[in-house]
Formats: C-alpha cells, structure tokens, sequence
C-alpha cells in the first residue's frame, strides 16, 4: 500500500482537529495499519496531551529536521497500541521555525516508516497552516454545524483546491441532536449532491471526548461512545470501506442534512 499522508484542518480554531487526529489515528492503527500523527500545531502543541503520551516526549520534528535528533529518536510510541506513533511539535518555538520545504522533506521521511501520516494542523490560513499542508495528499476539513464555522471550513477548501489536495473531505463536529435509530441510512450520494466536498463522517457532541481528551486516552480506544463510534466510522472510510452514514435527527425530530441543505441554501 502507498503511504497516505493527510492533513486535519479547519478555518475556525476549537471545532475538534486535534481530537479528531488523535481518534482516527487510533482507529487506523488499531485496524493494524503503521500510523504517525504529527503535531504540527507549533508552539500550541496538545496532541500529546491528548494522546497521554506528553510525559514520553523528549524531541521534536524540528529536532528532526536540524539534525539534532535522528527520527525514530523523535517519534514517541503509544503506550497502548505498539504499531501507533506521534511525532510532537516544539513547545518552545514560533511556527516560522520551519519552511514548507523542511515540511515536504519531513512527510518524504514519514512516508519511508508508515502506512498513514496524519498531520494535525493550528486553525486558520497563515503560515502555519500552509506548512501542514504542503506535503500532504489529502485534507480532512473540520467543521461545526455552525455557519461562521462553515463558512471558513468553505474558504480552506477553496486554499486546499488551490494547492491540489484530492480527496477533500469534511468532517462535521459536535452535532447536538438525538441520533435516532442507526437503522435509518441516509443515502451517500444524496449527501454528495448537496455539499461541494465529500463528506467523510459526523461526529455528535459527546461529553466523554472531553473526559477522554483529559485523561489522556482518546475515545477511540473503545467503542461504547457515540463519538468513539463515529471516529471508527471515520476511520474505515478512509480506508475506503463503504460504511453507511446514519441519519442524525434534532430535537424536533428533524433531519440534519435537511438543516445542511438550507445552510448551504440548496434545494430540499
Ligand atoms: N464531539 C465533541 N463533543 C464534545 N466535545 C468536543 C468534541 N470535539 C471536540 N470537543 C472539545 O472541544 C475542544 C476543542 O477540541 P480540539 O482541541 O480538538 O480542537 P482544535 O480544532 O484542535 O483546536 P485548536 O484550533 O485550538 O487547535 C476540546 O476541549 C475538546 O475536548
Ligand atoms: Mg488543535
């Protein structure tokens, strides 16, 4: 298999890109997969923390990158899952630390070790952005159901367009709404009519991710939560199994893609 190298972004800070990394992360490689996430989130750096692995950090990528340090010095392995790695940022340092070439060269050595290389990348569309994007393939964009929060995911599709990411595809956050029966699937290709990008997966609003994200054990790990639930589902597409989307229902019992369609103000 070719390595995939994917970036996790979004416009808007705070809707979930550092969970959602360390997540998927788990999922793929609990599938068995070879699996790096990359923090690359400079100066701001917690997926460590997230992942509960902060305590085993001792380098960085820039480390890696000086010279300093050789990479299997740098990578940290989980305590849980031996085929799972993270590649931390530096805590110490300014995102201009490093230049999109130094990034490119650093996903070329990545691509050498692991199946999947996951990137997880500081909001908004400065420098910092640019340099996780720059040596991956393909882009995951968060998002909220929110419209401020949608309309920025918008224009970060528009950057990752521009810069030949393929496949684009949008992760919807937090959803506060009652999923009613798992039973009833949404068809895939009417999602796909209605947005612009490909969609990837739904992830409700859970309060275990909060709890996971403290305790330093991302959700999925296990497989009670919804959330943890929905991170799986994510991660298998994106091994390219044909998972079916369940239809999440608001508190009037409405349907979610309804309310997508008149964000997006398309037709019903
Ligand atoms: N599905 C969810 N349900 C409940 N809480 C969530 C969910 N997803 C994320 N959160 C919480 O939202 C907060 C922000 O999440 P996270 O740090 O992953 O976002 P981010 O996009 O990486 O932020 P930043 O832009 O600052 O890097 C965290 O406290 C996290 O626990
Ligand atoms: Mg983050």
């Amino acid at each position: 298999m070719n390595p995939r190298v994917i970036v996790v972004t979004s416009g808007k800070g705070g809707v979930g890109k550092t969970t959602t990394t360390s997540n998927i992360s788990v999922a793929l490689a609990k599938a068995g997969h070879r699996v790096v996430a990359v923090d690359a989130d400079i100066g701001l750096r917690n997926l460590d923390v997230m992942m509960g692995l902060e305590n085993r950090v001792v380098y960085n990528f820039i480390d890696v990158l000086e010279g300093t340090c050789r990479l299997n010095q740098a990578l940290v392995r989980d305590k849980r899952v031996d085929n799972l790695f993270l590649l931390p940022a530096a805590q110490t340092r300014t995102k201009d630390a490093v230049n999109p070439e130094q990034m490119e060269q650093l996903c070329a050595l990545l691509r050498r070790e692991f199946d999947f290389i996951l990137l997880d990348s500081p909001a908004g569309i400065e420098g910092g952005f640019k340099n996780a994007a720059i040596g991956a393939d393909e882009a995951i964009v968060l998002t909220t159901p929110e419209v401020p929060s949608v309309r920025d995911a918008d224009r970060i599709i528009g950057l990752l367009e521009s810069m030949g990411k393929a496949p684009i595809r949008l992760v919807i956050n937090r959803l506060r709404s009652k999923m009613v029966s798992e039973g009833e699937m949404l068809d895939v290709r009417d999602v796909l009519d209605v947005l612009a990008i490909d969609l990837l997966g739904i992830v409700p609003e859970d309060d275990s991710v909060v709890k996971s994200a403290n305790r330093g054990e991302p959700l999925a790990f296990g497989d009670e939560a919804p959330a943890a639930k929905a991170f799986t589902r994510i991660a298998a597409r994106i091994m390219g199994e044909d998972v079916p989307f369940p239809e999440f229902k608001d508190e009037q019992g409405k349907g979610f893609f309804a309310g997508i369609r008149k964000l997006f103000g398309m037709k019903e």
